[in-house]
């Protein structure tokens, strides 16, 4: 018998590297996944969005986000992944929960950085209130902003078996 619970992975990604460890996450625990999406998205440079990424974090700004592809409240268990945009959670994760109620789930957070982690975990957390916090994980890309991960890869495939 399976006792898997049902886990939906909820991510926002702009360059792929928080993507990456979603399909990773679903493929090792069989879950389905939901990709976080603006309704205006993040265009233009690097330097342009990391520019408009600071002024929305400063202004605890929660831009608009399209309807998920699944609704959370149909899983037990729901992991939820962001980059870190200055020092926290993307403003597109924090507008994904402030506006799901994920009390008495199980719930997985983990951030990508590049370097310099912040308070994305401890902010996470403090934005689901209620929620059961089974475990978290910070992942490390390169310091550029690239897509080359520095966290080993055994490493992440430890940290899913521990909760999966
Ligand atoms: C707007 C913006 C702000 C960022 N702020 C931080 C930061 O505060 N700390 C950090 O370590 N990395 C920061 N980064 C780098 C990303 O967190 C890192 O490259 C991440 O893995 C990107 O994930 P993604 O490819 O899923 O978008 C920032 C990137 C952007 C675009």
């Amino acid at each position: 018998m399976d006792n898997t619970p049902k886990t939906l992975v909820v991510y926002f990604s702009h360059s792929g590297n928080t993507k990456r460890i979603a399909d990773k996450i679903a493929a090792a625990v069989g879950a389905d996944t939901a990709r976080i999406e603006t309704t205006v998205p993040y265009t233009g440079s690097m330097n342009e969005v990391s520019a408009q990424g600071k002024k929305e974090v400063e202004a605890g700004y929660k831009p608009k986000i399209r309807p998920l592809s699944a609704d959370p409240a149909g899983y037990e268990r729901i992991v939820v992944g962001t980059p870190t945009w200055w020092y926290t959670m993307a403003p597109a994760v924090l507008t994904f929960l402030s506006s799901t109620d994920l009390s008495g789930k199980k719930v997985i957070f983990y951030m990508t950085n590049a370097g310099w982690p912040g308070d994305v975990i401890r902010d996470m957390i403090a934005a689901a209130p209620g929620a059961e916090i089974v475990s978290t994980k910070e992942i490390l890309f390169d310091s550029a902003g690239g897509n080359n991960m520095i966290t080993p890869e055994n490493e992440i495939d430890n940290w899913i078996a521990s909760w999966k």
